[in-house]
């Protein structure tokens, strides 16, 4: 599965197997999209192959539940679930209070739903994803397309007053249009340089209308396993 792999890979590959053995038989488990979330997926498939594991695996985003089909993972929908035992997923930045910012992929607003209805979410990453402060990584902002240029201007003019170094924001692109979320909307990438006071930030996005989430994840994250380029791992 892992042929000659570059450190980066071999980071994130080492994270993902490690997290892996909080998958037990039996468990529903939600599951994280990006490239080291399929890592994940990959490690899972080949525990349902080789060692007869049996999940019930509850994808973040189309492209997750495709590569789920395609290893073996029985996929079903959140609402089949119900709860989850654990949800395994990437993260763009973790702080040491195990504060993220989420959705480099498009897919936050699944990947917070699924995360919080888990009893444990766990994170997997290579070790450039840890930082001192969040905010070096644009913040995803899920938006609905009706009038979303207004939503920016609002959101624009609101961070003026929060504790942030940087206050443009960007319309993410796909090509040459709008990139659509799996749920049919935009993201607004915030490019705040630093977010001094995270926990706010999140709560005043989302009381603004045409907002419906953003990829700060606050107290939802229980460990983050940590994957270095010459294959070590340490659990936060
Ligand atoms: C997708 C995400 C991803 O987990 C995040 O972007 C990390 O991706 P990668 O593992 O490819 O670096 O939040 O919405």
């Amino acid at each position: 599965m892992t042929g000659e792999l570059s450190p980066i890979d071999k980071a994130k590959f080492v994270a993902a197997k490690k997290a892996a053995e909080y998958v037990e038989d039996g468990m529903r488990v939600g599951l994280g999209t990006g490239s080291t979330a399929a890592w994940l997926v990959r490690c899972l498939g080949e525990m349902v192959r080789d060692e007869g594991l049996r999940i019930q695996g509850v994808p973040t985003s189309t492209r997750t539940a495709q590569l789920a089909q395609e290893v073996g993972i029985k996929v079903v929908s959140l609402d089949e679930a119900r709860w989850l035992d654990v949800t395994i997923d990437g993260a763009d930045e973790f702080d040491r209070d195990l504060n993220l910012i989420k959705g480099g992929g498009g897919a936050l607003l699944q990947e917070k739903i699924v995360a919080t209805a888990s009893d444990q979410m766990v994170v997997i990453a290579d070790v450039g994803k840890e930082v001192e402060t969040l905010g070096a990584f644009p913040l995803p902002v899920e938006v609905i397309p009706f009038g979303w240029q207004t939503t920016q201007a609002l959101i624009e003019e609101t961070l003026v007053s929060l504790d942030v170094l940087g206050r443009k924001s960007t319309l993410r692109m796909n090509n040459d249009s709008p990139f659509v979320t799996d749920e049919g909307n935009h993201i607004l990438d915030l490019h705040l340089n630093r977010i001094g006071d995270a926990r706010q930030m999140a709560l005043v996005l989302n009381q603004m209308p045409g907002v419906v989430e953003n990829g700060l994840f606050i107290d939802i994250c229980d460990a983050v396993v940590v994957g270095f380029g010459d294959g070590r791992v340490e659990v936060r």
